[in-house]
Formats: C-alpha cells, structure tokens, sequence
C-alpha cells in the first residue's frame, strides 16, 4: 500500500469516476473524505466499499459552486482525517448541448457549468493549500476532459471548462511548488458512467469509433492515472489523457 498515512479529499465521490478514485486510494491505505452534493446513498454506498475493504472512509456533503461551503468543508475534512495531503478535483456537472446550437447555452447554464467544473476547483486548491503545504509532499489531481483539448463533448461551456481547468493545473504547479505538486486526469469518454450517459450519442459514437486502441476508458483506468500521479514525486503541472488513443486529443 503506496499511501497508507495519507489524508486525501475527492469532489464528487459519490458519482462514477470520483467513487472509483476513491476507492483506489482507500486500497492504497489513504484515509479518504468523499464529497457529494446530492446522492448521499451514493457517496455513503462509496464509503462502505472503503470500509469494507478495511479502509478508513467518510461523506461530506458540499455545494461546491457555494464559496463559503467549500471552507467550511475542507477545514471539516482536516479535521475529521488529522490534515490533508491530497486533493482530488472530480466532481463536475455537465448537460448536453450540441455545439452548433448556441441559443440553447444561456448564461445560467455557462455559470453553472463554469462555478461548478473550474472556479470551484480554484477555491478547493486556495482553501487546501496551507494544509497540503504542510505535510512531505502534497498532491492535487484535477479530472478535466479531452473534451478540454479537443472542441467536442457535452456542451461548449463543458469543453471551455475543462480546457481552463487544464491551465488552471500549470498555474497552481507553478503557484504551489515546490511543496505541493498540481496534475491533471483528462478522461475522453468513460464507458458506464452517468456523465457519458448525457453525450450526444454521435459524439460518443464518435470516440468509440476513433479510440486507436479500439477501447476508451473505464472508471478503475483514471483512478489508475490518479495513483500514478498521487506516488510521483517529480511530475507537476502535467495533462495526462485517458481516452483509448484519439488522435483529436493526441498532442
Ligand atoms: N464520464 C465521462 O465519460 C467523463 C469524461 C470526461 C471527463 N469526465 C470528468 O470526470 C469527472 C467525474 O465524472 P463522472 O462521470 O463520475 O460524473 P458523475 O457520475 O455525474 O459525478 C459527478 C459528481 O460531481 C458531483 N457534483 C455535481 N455538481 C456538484 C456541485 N455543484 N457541488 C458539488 N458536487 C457536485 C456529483 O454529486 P451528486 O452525485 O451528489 O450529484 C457527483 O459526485 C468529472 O470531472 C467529469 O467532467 C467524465
């Protein structure tokens, strides 16, 4: 177990990619608070599979487009696990929008999708950076989206969030070192989850059909990713894409 003694925060644990980074780090001996903004059977079902597994877990909920929310629980969460070394920024909301029909995208669904998806993991970072700054070696993993580099998924206001949440890594690398290194997870369509589930189903045709390794990618391969980045002590301020191989987000 690579991380037994640390305390990690997922966003989003109760839904399908955040439950399974949870999870893995629970495996790898990290004591892990999950947050979730609506399915606390989800985000409780996640923390009994932690403790099952003999794990240390907990649920907490959190709004994270409510800036005062998001301090209120990251100093509950030090709390309850006794600091913080890693920070994981899953949780995101999303609804399907194609492209060309820009009326349809109004401004309450661009502040939603931006509040929730790249201003929240901002304030999450600020919030958490003393606390990561203090132990031997601190972690942040935001889960962005090919969609982010590659003009194709859910919504524009989706991809323009998650290519922002892409800067927003290289900024905090270079604002948070050297005690505290910033990573980034770009999934391109995760099969089984909820979210994929709201892709125009041409697009997700699309990357089924274009993934060169003739698979995209499942929940357990981003934790993987996630774990990678978490046991690494000279990787920061790096985008890594989980996508199956789709030559639109190769770069
Ligand atoms: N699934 C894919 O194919 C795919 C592809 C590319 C990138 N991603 C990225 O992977 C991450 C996880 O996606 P997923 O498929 O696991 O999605 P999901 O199952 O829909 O889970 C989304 C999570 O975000 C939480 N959330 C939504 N709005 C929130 C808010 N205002 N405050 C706090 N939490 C909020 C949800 O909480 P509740 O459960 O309580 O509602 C849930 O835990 C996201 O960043 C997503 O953009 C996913």
């Amino acid at each position: 177990m690579r991380l037994t003694g640390k305390a990690a925060l997922v966003t989003g644990g109760s839904g399908d990619i955040g439950g399974a980074i949870a999870r893995r780090l629970g495996a790898e001996g990290a004591r892990v608070a999950v947050t979730y903004v609506g399915a606390q059977a989800a985000a409780d079902a996640t923390v009994a599979d932690i403790r099952a597994a003999g794990g240390d877990a907990w649920a907490v909920q959190l709004d994270q487009r409510d800036p005062e929310a998001i301090v209120t629980c990251v100093a509950a969460v030090a709390d309850q696990l006794g600091g913080l070394d890693i920070l994981i920024n899953n949780a995101a909301w999303n609804i399907g929008i194609p492209f060309p029909d820009l009326a349809a995208l109004d401004a309450q669904i661009w502040d939603r999708v931006l509040e929730t998806n790249l201003r929240a993991p901002f304030l999450l970072a600020r919030a958490a950076a003393d606390l990561l700054k203090a132990g031997d070696g601190g972690h942040i993993v935001n889960i962005s989206s090919a969609g982010g580099i590659s003009p194709g998924s859910s919504s524009i206001a989706y991809s323009s969030s998650k290519a922002g949440l892409n800067h927003l890594t290289r900024c905090l690398a270079v604002a948070m070192a050297p005690q505290v290194a910033v990573n980034c997870v770009a999934p391109g369509l995760v099969e089984e989850t909820r979210m994929a589930g709201r892709l125009p189903d041409a697009v997700a045709e699309g990357a089924r059909r274009q993934a060169v390794l003739g698979r995209v990618g499942q929940a357990t391969d981003i934790a993987e990713q996630v774990v990678t980045f978490v046991t690494s002590t000279s990787i920061s301020g790096q985008t890594m894409v989980v996508d199956g191989g789709m030559p639109g987000s190769m770069r």
